[in-house]
């Protein structure tokens, strides 16, 4: 005989407790700059706070985010993986994304790439060690004014970088304590 299919329940948060407190003051934020019957369209903002919280998008939480906004797991993905500033994997404590779009290329950003991989021991896609950094290539950000540009995280944005300007950020950004997990 087969069994009656049972019910899902509720997906289960993917957050520490502080991870969480975090999350639902900016979610709540989010959510309400759309109507009511809209909420369905905070979800790329939804995910930008998930990665910003774990890193990355695993799937327990994009099912977790959708179940929020009552978007079915499957859209979730869909959107997670269209859209190349979602990380479908683990990265390092702090994601350096180095832009190679053609303003930031024209003011040198083949050489700040080059400069962040020797100065991590990395190359693009990959993860220090110690799990301290990634690094990676990355479209466009919307900051062509100030090129060479990079985003460090999900909302920090590196503008005119230049070598020195490396150097500090990577020293700060080691002596930076971990987040409240
Ligand atoms: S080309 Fe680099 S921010 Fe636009």
């Amino acid at each position: 005989m087969i069994p009656l299919a049972t019910k899902a329940g509720p997906a289960p948060s993917p957050f520490s407790p502080e991870q969480q407190k975090r999350f639902d003051v900016a979610f709540g934020k989010a959510v309400a700059k759309y109507p009511a019957e809209r909420r369905k369209a905070a979800l790329l903002a939804a995910l930008h706070l998930v990665q910003d919280e774990l890193g990355w998008l695993p799937e327990p939480a994009m099912t977790y985010v959708g179940q929020l906004l009552d978007v079915p797991p499957v859209r979730v993905r869909e959107v997670a993986t269209f859209y190349t500033m979602y990380r479908l994997r683990p990265v390092g404590r702090h994601h350096i994304g180095v832009c190679n779009s053609v303003s930031c290329w024209a003011m040198g950003s083949e050489k700040i790439l080059q400069l962040c991989s020797e100065k991590l021991g990395i190359r693009a896609g990959e993860t220090t060690r110690d799990g301290i950094f990634s690094l990676e290539e990355v479209a466009c950000l919307a900051a062509c004014g100030n090129a060479p540009a990079a985003l460090l995280n999900n909302f920090t944005y590196l503008e005119n970088v230049t070598p020195e300007s490396l150097d500090k950020l990577f020293e700060d950004l080691r002596r930076q304590p971990e987040r409240k997990q």
